[in-house]
C-alpha cells in the first residue's frame, strides 16, 4: 500500500519531570506494596510533575529536544499536533500553548483526542497530510500530566500512571519506505470500561460530581487488559500484512507502555519476545506520551538503527487502537 510521498521521522525527543515516585512511596499513600505493583505491572517507579508544571510545559520540552535532534527550526513547522487526554484546559488547545512556548509561529495547531492511542493517531494524521502535499514539516507531540486526573486514594488506578512527554518531527523523504500507512480502529460501545465520567458536557462540574469523584480516571482493569492484548496483536498483524512486511523482517516492536504483562502477552502471541521494547519499569503508563517516549529512547539507545524496520502499536480508552510499520531513518 502506497499513498503519495514517502514520509519520515527525522528527529525525536522526550522529557520527563524530575520527581521520581517509587512503589514504596505509593505504599505510604495507599494500601499496596512494591511486590504487588511490580509483579502485576512491571512498574518500579514513575515521574510526577511539579505543581506548577502543566501538560504543555512537558510537551514543549519534548518538542524542543525533537527539533534539536532533527536540526529543524521551530519556524519551519507547518503543523503541530498534541495528543493528550490531560490538556492544560478545555480550550484553547494544548497545541497552541506548546506553539507559543517553542515559537512555532508558522504552524497551525490542534489537539488530538484518542487517549493512550493518541501519539500513533497523530503520527498517522501528520503522515497523511505530508504524503498528500498539504504540509511539509510536522511536529507531533504526546504529552500527559496524568497525576492531575488520578484519585490518589484509589490504589487500583493511582499506581498505574505517570507524567511525561515525547515528540517527533516528520518530513517528506526521497529514500526508504518511511512511515507506512497505519491500521487503526475504535469501539465506542466500550467507553465505560476506561473513562473519566465527570467534568464534561454529559456530567458538568458540580460539587456533587466532585464529591462522587467522577472527575478522576475509572477503569475495569481486567477487561481493559484482555481487549488491549487482542486489539494490539491484531493491529500489528494487519499493519504488517497491509504493508507486505514479514514479522521476521522487523527489528523492533514498540508497543504502548501500559503494563509489562500486556506487552509480554503480545510478544508471545507474535513470537517476538526478543525484539519487544519496554521502559514501563521507569515511567509507568504515561498514556499518549508512552509510545512517544519509548520511540525516542529506542532511537537514542541505538535499539533502532538506520534502515531498521520497526512496528509501533497502541491501545487506549474509547476503545481506540492501531499499529504501523516504519523504516527508521528512511
Ligand atoms: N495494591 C494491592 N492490591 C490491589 C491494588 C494495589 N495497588 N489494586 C487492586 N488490588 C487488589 C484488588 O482490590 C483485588 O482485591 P480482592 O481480590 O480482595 O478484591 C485484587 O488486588 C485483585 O484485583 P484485580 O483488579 O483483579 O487485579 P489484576 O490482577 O487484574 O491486576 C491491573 C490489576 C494491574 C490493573 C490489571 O488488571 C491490568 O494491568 N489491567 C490493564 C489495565 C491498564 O493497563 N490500564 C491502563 C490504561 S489502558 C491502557 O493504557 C491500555
Amino acid at each position: 500500500m502506497s499513498v503519495g510521498r514517502t514520509v519520515s521521522i527525522v528527529g525525536t525527543g522526550s522529557y520527563v519531570p524530575e520527581r521520581v515516585v517509587t512503589n514504596d512511596d505509593l505504599a505510604a499513600l495507599v494500601d499496596t506494596s512494591d511486590e504487588w505493583i511490580y509483579s502485576r505491572t512491571g512498574m518500579k517507579e514513575r515521574r510526577i510533575c511539579a505543581e506548577d508544571q502543566a501538560t504543555s510545559d512537558l510537551g514543549a520540552a519534548a518538542a524542543r529536544a525533537a527539533l534539536a535532534n532533527a536540526g529543524v527550526a521551530a519556524a519551519e513547522i507547518d503543523l503541530l499536533i498534541v495528543a493528550t487526554l490531560s490538556p492544560d484546559m478545555f480550550f484553547p488547545s494544548t497545541a497552541c500553548f506548546v506553539q507559543d512556548q517553542i515559537g512555532a509561529v508558522n504552524a497551525f495547531c490542534y489537539d488530538l483526542g484518542a487517549a493512550c492511542s493518541g501519539f500513533l493517531y497523530a503520527i498517522e494524521n501528520a503522515r497523511a497530510q505530508i504524503a498528500c502535499g498539504a504540509v511539509e514539516t510536522a511536529l507531533v507531540v504526546g504529552a500527559e500530566k496524568m497525576s492531575a486526573f488520578l484519585d490518589w486514594d484509589d490504589r487500583s488506578t493511582c499506581i498505574l500512571f505517570g507524567d511525561g512527554a515525547g515528540a517527533a518531527v516528520m518530513r517528506a523523504s526521497d529514500s526508504g519506505r518511511g512511515v507506512m500507512p497505519a491500521v487503526m480502529g475504535s469501539d465506542g460501545s466500550l467507553a465505560d470500561l476506561l473513562w473519566t465520567p465527570g467534568g464534561g458536557s454529559r456530567n458538568p462540574i458540580s460539587h456533587e460530581m466532585v464529591d462522587r469523584k467522577e472527575h478522576f480516571i475509572r477503569m475495569q482493569g481486567r477487561d481493559v487488559f484482555k481487549h488491549a492484548v487482542t486489539r494490539m496483536g491484531d493491529a500489528v498483524m494487519a499493519a504488517l500484512e497491509q504493508n507486505d512486511v514479514a514479522v521476521d523482517e522487523v527489528s523492533c516492536f514498540i508497543p504502548h507502555q501500559a503494563n509489562i504483562r500486556i506487552i509480554d502477552a503480545i510478544a508471545k502471541r507474535l513470537g517476538v519476545e526478543d525484539r519487544m521494547f519496554s521502559n514501563v519499569e521507569k515511567y509507568a503508563n504515561t498514556s499518549s506520551a508512552a509510545l512517544a517516549i519509548a520511540l525516542d529512547e529506542a532511537a537514542r539507545e541505538g535499539v533502532l538503527k538506520a534502515g531498521d524496520l520497526a512496528v509501533l502499536t497502541v491501545f487506549g480508552s474509547g476503545f481506540t487502537w492501531g499499529a504501523n510499520v516504519l523504516e527508521w531513518g528512511g
